[in-house]
């Protein structure tokens, strides 16, 4: 699904050049649970920024499902954005004057279904992620577990290619953090939905298929972190 070929990225700030993905090769299939680790700085974020067809802006080649990502305009970047992704991001990015059931509209809607396919979509989604019964509350109304769950039926509603989550549980506590892993891995297992993953904190490796490892700009498989 996912062919990442010598993809370079450097960042360039008045005089200076930052070169901050150095030759990263990988590939990602369907169905894979991915996590990507490495000290802060390393490049992670950019890299997803790349493979969630954010930052179209590098050098080598990215495939996805066999059409290049590279020289897409605007238009064509965020349309595959939307069909293709489901985001995931620390701090849940909800929109607080919106019901739960608002916020799992909005990529829907963007997607342009009829209002009755996005009814049973949204339902299906917070029914997925064990928390139907608080759909017309509001995000301050919830946990931090709870709006993550939210978060993460929201990415999944309209049933993207892959899941891309930086850091999901990087502002929930361990148990909590072990509650949307396993909504995770339940998705992964019951639906083969594909997710990539960020994350620093070693423990969760476990749920991973493979782990690909940052330092210093270069990407390497390891099976030892
Ligand atoms: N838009 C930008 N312009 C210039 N430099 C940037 C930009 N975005 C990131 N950087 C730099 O690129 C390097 C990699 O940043 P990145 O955000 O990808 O790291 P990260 O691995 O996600 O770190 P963290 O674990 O802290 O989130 C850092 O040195 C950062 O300062
Ligand atoms: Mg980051």
């Amino acid at each position: 699904m996912i062919q990442v070929k010598k993809v370079n990225k450097v960042y360039i700030t008045g005089e200076e050049k930052l070169h901050v993905l150095k030759d990263v090769s990988f590939n990602i299939e369907k169905g894979e649970f991915v996590g990507i680790m490495g000290e802060s700085g390393s490049g992670k974020s950019t890299l997803m920024n790349i493979i969630g067809f954010i930052d179209g802006k590098f050098t080598g080649s990215y495939i996805f499902n066999g059409q290049s990502v590279k020289n897409l305009d605007d238009d064509e970047m965020s349309k595959l954005r939307n069909k293709a992704v489901g985001f995931v991001f620390q701090n849940f990015n909800l929109i607080e004057n919106y019901t739960v059931r608002e916020n799992v509209e909005l990529p829907l809607l963007y997607a342009g279904k009829s209002p009755k396919d996005i009814k049973s979509s949204v339902e299906n989604a917070l029914d997925s992620v064990g928390i139907l019964d608080k759909i017309d509350k509001y995000p301050n109304q919830l946990s931090g577990g709870q709006k993550q769950r939210v978060a993460i039926a929201r990415a999944v509603a309209h049933k993207p290619d892959f899941l891309l989550a930086d850091e999901p549980t990087g502002a929930l506590d361990s148990v909590t953090s072990i509650e949307i892993m396993d909504i995770f891995k339940k998705l992964n297992r019951d639906n083969n939905t594909t997710v990539v993953m960020v994350t620093h904190d070693r423990s969760l490796k476990s749920y991973c298929s493979k782990v690909l490892f940052m330092k210093d700009g270069d990407l390497k498989e390891r099976t030892d972190v």
